[in-house]
């Protein structure tokens, strides 16, 4: 993901920069630890199982979709579930072909290799990857200038694991040598709620039912954000006093003291939303229009702001352009009541 602008919401669906150790210490290993994402847990499941009895590696999968929702758990669970070890980089740490070739050049059979961010890969490092992905064999380049020459290096088979936020900015090329392409989708609350059971016994904080609905509707359907909204939650319940389970009526207040908005909204969205409809009436308005009036690219609006509002119903991409439903207005409406009550009273 591109660089984050300094304030950062609790409701920020990229990690923060402090929260990598916790998520390694809450992320699902085994595929029947993760929650949700029933269809592809299904494949994968299949395609695991007859990679394991063919005794072969599993095929190059690509996971996308908006962050938090799991890529780099899946990538574990993919190693995982095929006893195999797991090698992690990124696109924008390969900077060089030698980079990605001396990684791959170290593979053993059946190595899983996550490339996380895999739409940042330079196009030098791209080109070694194909014949890598595609016929298990690297090029390399021998000496320099005149004299060079190249050489094809046998690679063990191993599985590419791709993540990306961003498929559109995929190449073709890219994206056609993954065996599967499978796209996350955002957690419906019920899946949240059991996603809080599971991290709340790990932390060792325990929600009642109420106070688990509480944060699960407010996570933007992103287990990341119902993950950091716990840890918070369970910080006020700790020092404002309450023991054992925490309440609907303390997560609610915690949430307050957070202003983490009733649907979920982070930043962007409610600029979006709120650019759509004081200044173009609702809509439609078409992508490029929306971008330059908000000051964010279309791409990160297309991929990554617009799809959770879609999700919910509070946008509606139409041929004309987009659209605000009148859901959006609703909450916008209440929203501007609230803020008109607060400062009467
Ligand atoms: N299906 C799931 N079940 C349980 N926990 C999950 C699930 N998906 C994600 N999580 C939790 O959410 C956190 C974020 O997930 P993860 O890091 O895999 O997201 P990501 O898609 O890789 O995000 P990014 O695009 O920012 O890299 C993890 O720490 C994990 O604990
Ligand atoms: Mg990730």
């Amino acid at each position: 993901m591109s660089e984050m602008p300094e304030s950062r919401s609790t409701l920020e669906s990229a990690a923060l920069p402090d929260e990598r150790r916790v998520e390694d210490s809450l992320r699902p290993q085994r595929l029947d630890e993760m929650v949700g994402q029933e269809r592809l847990r299904e494949n994968l499941a299949v395609f695991i199982r007859a990679a394991l009895e063919r005794g072969e590696a599993l095929d190059h999968v690509l996971f996308h979709g908006p962050p938090g929702l799991g890529k780099t758990s899946l990538a574990h669970v993919v190693a995982h579930e095929m006893g195999a070890t797991l090698r992690i980089t990124s696109g924008p740490a390969l900077e060089r072909a030698g980079d990605l070739a001396a990684l791959l050049s170290n593979l053993e059979p059946r190595d899983v290799l996550f490339i996380d961010e895999i739409h940042r890969l330079p196009a030098p490092v791209e080109e070694i990857l194909y014949p890598g992905m595609e016929d298990f064999q690297l090029d390399i380049l021998i000496g320099q200038g005149p004299g060079a020459r190249s050489m094809r290096l046998d690679l063990p088979h191993f599985t590419l694991v791709g993540a990306t936020t961003r498929a559109g900015l995929l190449s073709s090329p890219l994206r056609d040598r993954f065996g599967w392409v499978a796209r996350l989708e955002y957690y419906p609350p019920q899946d949240l709620e059991r996603i809080l059971v599971r991290s709340g016994s790990l932390l060792g904080v325990e929600l009642d039912d109420g106070a688990r609905s509480e944060v699960a509707r407010r996570s933007r359907g992103t287990p990341r954000i119902a993950n950091r909204l716990l840890r918070r939650v369970r910080d006020f319940a700790q020092v404002e006093g309450g023991d054992g389970s925490v309440t609907r009526g303390m997560a609610r207040f915690a949430l307050e003291r957070l202003e983490v908005d009733d649907e979920g909204f982070d930043r962007l969205d409610r600029i979006l939303l709120q650019t759509l409809l004081e200044r173009f009436d609702g809509g439609p308005a078409g992508l490029e229009t929306l971008a330059a009036a908000v000051g964010e690219d279309k791409g990160t609006l297309e991929d990554l702001v617009e799809p959770y509002l879609i999700y919910q119903g509070f946008l509606a991409r139409t041929p004309r352009g987009r659209v605000a439903t009148q859901r959006s207005r609703d909450h916008f409406a209440a929203a501007a009541a609230g803020q008109m009550q607060g400062k009467l009273l």
